[in-house]
C-alpha cells in the first residue's frame, strides 16, 4: 500500500552548492587565489591532480542553472559567495566579485527561487593565510571575516531572506590543520583547536554584525556537519573514545554557539595538546549569539572504536570503524535512520529550529543510451533519507527545510570530478548539463510538500 507523509507547511525544499566546487572563473573580474586554489594546484593533493580552475563554469553559465532549478520547480537554493572573489586581498571589496553575487541573488529572486547565501564554504583568501600564524590559526581572521560579512550584507542583505556564517567548521578546523586532507593541508592537531576556536568566534561576531545591520526579517544561521556518533562496542574504551569524538567534533562547537560555553570536559581532555589560552574573556558569549535555525549536513553515522595516535581528524585517542551494509561510491554507509537520531538529539539538548542544508549521495551516474541518467540509487537514498527527517519530525524535532547535496556534478574537494553527488549530471569536457530521474522525482515531492 502507498502511503503518503506530508511534510509540515512551509517547509522548504532546496538544493544546495559551494562557489569553488562549481564557479571555476578562478581568475577573472579580480578574484584572487584562495587557500583551496592554491591547495589543488599542489600536485598529489587532490585525487587525479584535478582543480576548480574550471569547474562547472557557473561563473559563465549561472543564469543556465537557475533555469534547471526554476523549470523543474524547486523552490529554493543554497549557494556561498567567495570570499577571495568579493575581497581578493581578504580586506578590500571588489565591486565586480560581488556584482556576480547581485546578478545571482536577483536571478533567482526572478525566477521566485529563495536564495540561501553562505559566507564561507572553506575558501579562505590566500592572502589571509601567509606566515605560521596565518589563515584560521590568527585571531586577526575573525575581524577580517566579520569586514567581509558586512560588505556582503550590506550590497545584498536587503534581497537575502536567509545568510549562513561557515559551512562545516569542523572540515575547516580538522581537515584543514590536523589530518591535512583539506586545505591549507597542515598536520598539527593542536592547531587545529585553536583553528576551531577562531571559526567559532568569526562565526559568533560576524552573526551579531549581521543582526544590527540587516533587516530584522532576514535569518541568520550556521550549518554544521554533526556526527551522529556511536561506539563500536560496549566496551569502556570504545564509549570513552566516542565521547571523545562527540566532544571535539559536535559539542566544540555546539556548545558556545548554542549554550555560550565550550564543555569543560573537551578542555581536561586535550590538555596535554593546549592550554586553550587562545580562548579569551569574553570570547564565548560573543560566540553566543541567537540563530534562526541550525544547519545540520548529514551523510552517514560515525561509528568510533578506541585507539592510540591520529585516527578520527581532531582527536588522538579514537579511529572511525566501517558500518556493514550498503555504501556509496564514496565508500560512506547508508543509514538513513543516523539522521532521525542526530536531529533528535540535538532537538533535545539544544532546542533549536532546524534545517538540513546537505544530504545526498554520490554515485557513479553515466548518461544512458537514451540521454537520460537513469540514477535510482539516488532515489533511494533521497527518499529513505527523507522518512527519517520525517520520523525526527514525528518524534517532536522542529525541522523546517531540507537541501539536496547538491545541484550540479561538481569539484568534489580532494577528491575531484570523479564523484558525482548532482541532481544534473555536468560533462566537464562540452560542460553539458544533463538532468538526472533524481532531480524529477525530488521536484515532485517539493511540489507535494509529501513522500509518497
Ligand atoms: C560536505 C561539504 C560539501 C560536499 C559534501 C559531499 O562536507 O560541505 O561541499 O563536499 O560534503
Amino acid at each position: 500500500m502507498n502511503q503518503t507523509r506530508e511534510f509540515p507547511e512551509g517547509f522548504t525544499w532546496g538544493v544546495a552548492t559551494a562557489a569553488y566546487q562549481i564557479e571555476g572563473a578562478a581568475g577573472e573580474d579580480g578574484r584572487a587565489p584562495s587557500i583551496w586554489d592554491t591547495f589543488s594546484h599542489t600536485p598529489g593533493r587532490v585525487d587525479n591532480d584535478d582543480t576548480g580552475d574550471r569547474a562547472c563554469d557557473h561563473y559563465h553559465r549561472w543564469a543556465g542553472d537557475l533555469d534547471v532549478i526554476a523549470g523543474l520547480g524547486i523552490p529554493a537554493y543554497r549557494f556561498s559567495t567567495s570570499w577571495a572573489r568579493v575581497m581578493p586581498d581578504g580586506r578590500t571589496v571588489n565591486q565586480a566579485g560581488l556584482d556576480f553575487y547581485k546578478r545571482l541573488v536577483d536571478g533567482c529572486l526572478e525566477r521566485g527561487i529563495r536564495p540561501m547565501l553562505t559566507l564561507y564554504h572553506w575558501d579562505l583568501p590566500q592572502a589571509l593565510d601567509s606566515g605560521p600564524q596565518g589563515g584560521w590559526l590568527g585571531r586577526d581572521v575573525a575581524d577580517r571575516f566579520v569586514d567581509y560579512a558586512v560588505a556582503v550584507g550590506k550590497q545584498l542583505g536587503d534581497r537575502l531572506p536567509v545568510i549562513t556564517t561557515l559551512n562545516e567548521p569542523w572540515c575547516s578546523a580538522y581537515l584543514g590543520y590536523a589530518s591535512g586532507e583539506h586545505a591549507p593541508g597542515r598536520t598539527d592537531l593542536p592547531s587545529a583547536y585553536r583553528a576551531a576556536h577562531h571559526l567559532n568566534l568569526a562565526h559568533g561576531r560576524a552573526l551579531a554584525a549581521l543582526r544590527s545591520t540587516l533587516p530584522t526579517t532576514t535569518e541568520l544561521s550556521v550549518t554544521l556537519n554533526l556526527h551522529q556518533v556511536e561506539p563500536a562496542s560496549d566496551s569502556e574504551a570504545d564509549s570513552a573514545a566516542a565521547r571523545h569524538v562527540d566532544l571535539i567534533a559536535n559539542r566544540a562547537f555546539l556548545d558556545p554557539m548554542l549554550r555560550g560555553a565550550y564543555p569543560a570536559e573537551l578542555f581536561e581532555t586535550t590538555a596535554h595538546l593546549t592550554d586553550w589560552s587562545f580562548v579569551r574573556d569574553g570570547d564565548e558569549a560573543e560566540i553566543h549569539q541567537p540563530v534562526d535555525f541550525l544547519g545540520v549536513n548529514y551523510y552517514n553515522p560515525a561509528r568510533i572504536a578506541a585507539h592510540d595516535g591520529p585516527g578520527f581528524p581532531g582527536s588522538d585517542r579514537a579511529i572511525g570503524v566501517d558500518i556493514p551494509g550498503p555504501h556509496t561510491v564514496m565508500d560512506w554507509p547508508i543509514v538513513p535512520s543516523g539522521l532521525t537520531a542526530l536531529l533528535q538529539r540535538v532537538h533535545r539538548e539544544y532546542a533549536v529550529p532546524l534545517v538540513v542544508t546537505e544530504n545526498g549521495m554520490a554515485s557513479r551516474d553515466v548518461v544512458a543510451a537514451d540521454g537520460a541518467v537513469h540514477d535510482a540509487d539516488r532515489i533511494d537514498y533521497l527518499r529513505d533519507h527523507l522518512a527519517a527527517v520525517r520520523d525526527a519530525i514525528d518524534a517532536g524535532a522542529d525541522v523546517r527545510g531540507y537541501y539536496v547535496w547538491t545541484l550540479l556534478d561538481n569539484f568534489e574537494w580532494a577528491w575531484g570530478y570523479d564523484k558525482r553527488f548532482g541532481l544534473v549530471h555536468v560533462d566537464f569536457d562540452t560542460q553539458a548539463r544533463t538532468v538526472k530521474d533524481s532531480a524529477r522525482w525530488y521536484a515532485g515531492v517539493a511540489a507535494r510538500n509529501a513522500l509518497t
